[in-house]
């Protein structure tokens, strides 16, 4: 086990019934505030997949476009961000997924990707994976292999893992989400 996964943990901070009650809301600005955690999280990133011949990174809005572009710089990949619905200005393909409560969607902007492409989605967090799962659709509908899907934290009981495994593709992360709330 790496030791800078440690010095990540405990830069996260954890903070309960947020945004509603009896959620343990997994705060990653703490780890933005800790240059030696948040250098240490992209580093981590960057070992992995320097060599796999990535050619896209793809951010998911809001908080992959915090740990998208630095990975996507380090590796010489394009970045390109998917986002949510009515922001992009050019013509765009939509994925809708379903939430507990509702859905959502995801867009990304025509001639982004091309086939062939080389795919790393990267978020902050998976929980149920639907999220990570649209944005598979989205970047195979444009022809794009996508190689994995990256996440610092992940939320073992909502069983994303299992819903990407059925999408066929692997999920790394860094940290598990932390039941606690922190100090
Ligand atoms: C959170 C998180 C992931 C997603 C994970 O984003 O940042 O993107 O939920 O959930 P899932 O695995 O169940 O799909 P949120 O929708 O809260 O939006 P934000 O990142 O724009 O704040
Ligand atoms: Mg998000």
């Amino acid at each position: 086990h790496d030791s800078r996964i440690s010095g990540i943990k405990s830069a996260l901070r954890v903070i309960p019934h947020f945004p509603k009650p009896g959620i343990m809301f997994q705060d990653i600005t703490t780890l933005l505030l800790d240059p030696k955690a948040f250098k240490d999280t992209i580093d981590l990133f960057v070992e992995r997949y320097k060599h796999e011949n990535i050619s896209v990174i793809a951010g998911i809005e809001a908080r992959g476009f915090i740990f998208g572009p630095p990975i996507a710089l380090a590796i010489g990949a394009k970045f390109v961000p998917l986002r949510k619905p009515k922001k992009l200005p050019g013509e765009v393909i939509s994925e809708k997924y379903i939430l507990e409560y509702g859905s959502d969607c995801i867009e990304m902007h025509v001639g982004a990707v091309k086939f062939g492409d080389r795919a790393l989605v990267v978020d902050d967090l998976i929980a149920t994976g639907g999220t990570l799962c649209a944005a598979m659709n989205l970047l195979e509908r444009a022809g794009a292999e996508v190689v994995e899907c990256a996440c610092v934290i992940e939320v073992p009981d909502l069983k994303g893992r299992e819903r990407l495994r059925s999408h066929g593709k692997p999920l790394y992360v860094l940290v598990e989400s932390q039941l606690e709330p922190t100090l």
